[in-house]
């Protein structure tokens, strides 16, 4: 069989496989464990991607025995991976899998999340290696951060080590520095993969592959040719029952922090020498540094009221349960960003993000300056709006570029057309998740698509400086329904530079 005619050569193409090692999930009671992580573990397993000899060790406060989790991990695959449910895979995975009821305070629980990894090694032959995924909120990061390097200390033949650290990394920049200070007491950085899932996706990567692998953009990629660029983030779901961790983030944390900042970084950052984790992140760190802080002019918040989406109604933020009756947390921001470089300046960056808005939808919008001189006849271009290459990272996942074209017939009339690559229609193999390839990529020891120190720090930052501004003012919250595309102000940040958000 070619590779043409084998959906799952695809993935497995370039890709070699990891060492033997046990995946550790502290925090695996939660939804992230059951809708991304065993789902992605899986879909690894049903391409053969994964260690032949591999285990997975849940670990959280809940009790339950080994086999209960194996259940509940059965129904969470079944419900949420891309891939049908083979019962062979399944059970080879599944006869890898312990759980561990974990109090972090408590020393004797340790002992016997410890006497599972060893039996496990015993078992499966994985030699010590061990990756620990932390699924848990950060001020639980630091104990298990420093258990584990003291009991790396006392093992006679120590494997390799590899922490995965999921979002939020702190709570602003005082808490990302001291996280980051006590994780390097004991690790170095090419041990640490700190997750952005938006770095998995396909389409994220893709943009990194349209700059840098065709000639045609790059000249063309600055302040010159680029009149501004608009990125959206926009979801159409609300907290999903998430208010406690909501409550202390809003949107600003929850997706400016970490998903937006690194999309505006993947779009205005400089041709990296390499394709190496150090010189893809030394660039996407320089464009972190060279974000202007935005005065309060520029940045607006909202928080929705109750709408209706798709027909439905849906109550406002401030009446979903567990949400204070006088919530000031944001779900929408919208801001004007400039990069101060000599690439970008004076280019602006229109960004925003919400929960609760008309449909979801990313994507980044690159908008061209207008041809200097149409030497049409007056209205021949009145169709004609400027050139935009728009990202769609999801859904839609695809590449479009609008030009203009003249209309069949006589005379001379131009109107806005689209040249469009979707990957449905040019790929056979559908998208894999972004936890798979990020999963894979720490289990290997690559950090290209992970969050450096130095970025987390440069991203909290900014929204320390947002935040202190947003602190002197009470919003007049909600100020959008939901189902709508935010509060009015946002479209004032374009309106007053004579622009508009992209129409939809
Ligand atoms: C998460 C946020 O990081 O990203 C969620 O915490 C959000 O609030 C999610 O819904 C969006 O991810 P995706 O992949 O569905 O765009």
């Amino acid at each position: 069989m070619t590779d043409k005619h084998n959906p799952l050569a695809e993935g497995l193409r370039l890709r070699r496989r990891p060492d033997p090692c046990i995946l550790v999930i502290f925090g695996a009671s939660g939804d992230l464990t059951s809708k991304k992580l065993l789902p992605a573990l899986y879909s690894l397993a049903y391409r053969r991607l994964l260690p032949e000899k591999f285990g997975i060790v849940g670990a959280a406060r809940t009790t339950e025995t080994d086999d209960e989790f194996r259940e509940r991990m059965k129904q969470a695959v079944q419900e949420h991976a891309r891939d049908p449910f083979d019962e062979a895979v399944w059970e080879s995975l599944a006869s890898g899998m312990r759980y561990s009821t974990l109090d972090f305070a408590d020393e004797a629980a340790e002992d016997s999340l410890r006497a599972k990894l060893n039996d496990l090694d015993a078992e499966r032959g994985t030699g010590g290696n061990r990756v620990y995924y932390f699924a848990v909120p950060p001020d639980a990061i630091g104990t298990l951060v420093r258990e584990i390097a003291e009991r790396r200390g006392a093992a006679s033949s120590p494997g390799w080590i590899r922490l995965i650290i999921e979002k939020p990394f702190g709570h602003d920049l005082a808490s990302a520095r001291a996280l980051n200070a006590e994780i390097k007491e004991h690790f170095v950085e090419s041990e640490v993969f700190r997750i952005d899932h938006y770095l998995g996706k396909e389409t994220v990567q893709n943009m990194l592959a349209l700059r840098f692998a065709n000639g045609i953009f790059e000249p063309i990629w600055n302040r010159q040719f680029i009149d501004h660029v608009q990125i959206t983030v926009a979801e159409s779901i609300g907290i999903e029952g998430r208010a406690g961790y909501y409550e202390e983030t809003g949107a600003i944390r929850d997706i400016f922090q970490n998903h937006l900042l690194q999309l505006v970084a993947i779009t205005a950052m400089e041709p990296p020498i390499d394709f190496t984790a150090d010189s893809v992140r030394n660039e996407k760190v320089k464009v972190l540094k060279s974000l202007h802080t935005p005065g309060p002019k520029h940045v607006t918040r909202g928080q929705y009221g109750p709408g209706f989406i798709e027909g439905e109604e849906v109550p406002g933020y401030r009446e979903e349960d567990g949400v204070a009756a006088g919530s000031n947390t944001d779900t929408f921001v919208a801001a004007k960003l400039f990069v101060d470089n000599w690439r970008w300046a004076d280019t602006p960056f229109y960004v925003r993000m919400g929960k609760r808005l008309a449909r979801r939808e990313t994507t980044i919008a690159i908008q061209f300056k207008r041809a200097p001189h149409p030497p049409f006849e007056d209205g021949a271009a009145e169709g004609l709006r400027p050139n935009v290459l728009l990202i769609n990272v999801q859904p839609n996942e695809g590449v479009s570029l609008a030009i203009g074209a003249k209309v069949p017939g006589q005379g001379m009339t131009i109107r806005t057309v689209h040249m469009d690559f979707f990957y449905g229609g040019t790929f056979r193999e559908g998208l894999p998740d972004a936890y798979e390839r990020l999963i894979l990529d720490a289990m290997l020891g690559d950090a290209t698509l992970f969050t450096r120190s130095d970025e987390i720090e440069e991203q909290w930052a900014l929204v320390d400086a947002i935040a202190a501004f947003w602190q002197r003012d009470r919003p007049s919250f909600p100020n959008y329904a939901a189902g709508t595309w935010g509060p009015a102000a946002a479209d004032e940040l374009l309106h007053r530079d004579g622009r508009s958000w992209r129409r939809h």
